[in-house]
């Protein structure tokens, strides 16, 4: 979606809100699947609210995108224009066994850049690509260890007030894969409680870790992790695989010859491929196993 109001586009200058017309969105994906649209790059958080007031005033609908790395956008011309925050500086704040971070911050680096001031717990999470925002969305989880775990204060954009709001981590509900969030609010900061732990002992766990994921995933394909999620008591890595699957494709769009709850974008892949690709598997997991598979990337649909 365009914005070419001159009013519209002079109010938002006046907000420090960066208006970037025409992006092509799959440069910001890890799938690297997406059509276009403007993109406003919001600097500060405190314009949130003024600037969502503002675009629901001129009828114009936004998606916010975090990091890309979990999200499967349309093609074409997207009928949204794109919110996306800026990083602030620092990223990372430590206090004692608190580490106040950005949600745009980068999540393997959060870990890193707390393991440097002696704080672990989050080894297990190293390898999960994305913004620390969206890992706290969707409560990201790897080897055993999940974000929400950590949080004992969030700071959100809540969409429902218009306002920007603290919730303590208490008011939270972390669950696979889950959380109690709106889906239209947006996390800006997060407090995180981790454990001491000597840098080289963390640097220990990364490493296991690492060498685990880049030994069962397609780390250098295209994709957005796991497609669907894990039904209760299973793995759809597994019942996928065990169909034979592996390399099946729609257009550009294929399961992964490494694990096969990953899709990878083998070529140019559309999101039509993608979806494609993703009915049909759930069809033949549904038909062999009687099981329905749910959706893990978020995808982003008309409505
Ligand atoms: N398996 C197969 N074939 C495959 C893939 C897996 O037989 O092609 C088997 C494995 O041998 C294993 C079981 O399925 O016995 C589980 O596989 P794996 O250990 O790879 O874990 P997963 O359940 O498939 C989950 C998360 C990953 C996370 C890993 C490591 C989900 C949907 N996936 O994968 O998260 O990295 O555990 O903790 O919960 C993501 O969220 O995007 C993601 C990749």
């Amino acid at each position: 979606m365009r914005i070419s109001d001159p009013q519209l586009i002079g109010a938002l200058a006046a907000l420090g809100v960066e208006h970037k017309a025409g992006v092509s969105l799959a440069e910001k994906t890890s799938l690297e699947i997406g059509g276009t649209s403007d993109l406003l790059l919001v600097r500060r958080h405190e314009s949130l609210p003024d600037l969502i007031r503002l675009l629901k005033q001129a009828g114009v609908p936004h998606r916010f995108l975090g990091g890309g790395s979990n999200v499967l956008l349309p093609d074409g011309e997207l009928p949204w224009v794109i919110l996306q925050l800026a990083r602030q500086d620092p990223e990372v704040r430590i206090e004692g066994n608190l580490a106040f971070v950005d949600c745009a911050a980068d999540l393997g680096r959060t870990v890193t850049t707390c393991a440097k001031h002696d704080l672990g717990g989050m080894e297990g999470l190293i390898g999960v690509p994305g913004t620390v925002g969206g890992a706290l969305r969707m409560n990201a989880g790897a080897y055993g260890t999940q974000i929400g775990s950590f949080v004992r204060e969030v700071q959100i954009y809540r969409a429902a007030t218009g306002r920007i709001e603290t919730l303590r981590g208490s008011e939270i509900n972390f669950e696979y894969r889950h959380t109690s969030f709106a889906p239209d609010d947006i996390m800006l900061a997060v407090r995180l409680e981790l454990s001491s732990k000597p840098y080289r002992e963390i640097l220990q766990g990364i490493r296991i870790c690492n060498e685990k994921r880049r030994a069962s995933q397609p780390l250098n394909q295209k994709s957005a992790g796991c497609i669907f999620k894990n039904p209760p008591g299973g793995s759809a890595g597994r019942m996928i695989d065990e169909l034979g699957l592996k390399g099946h494709a729609a257009g550009d769009a294929r399961v992964s010859d490494r694990h096969a709850n990953f899709f990878v974008n083998a070529g140019h892949a559309t999101s039509a491929d993608m979806l494609a690709l993703i009915a049909d598997v759930r069809q033949r997991v549904r038909e062999r196993y009687g099981v329905e598979l749910e959706e893990e990337v978020i995808v982003w649909k008309d409505s």
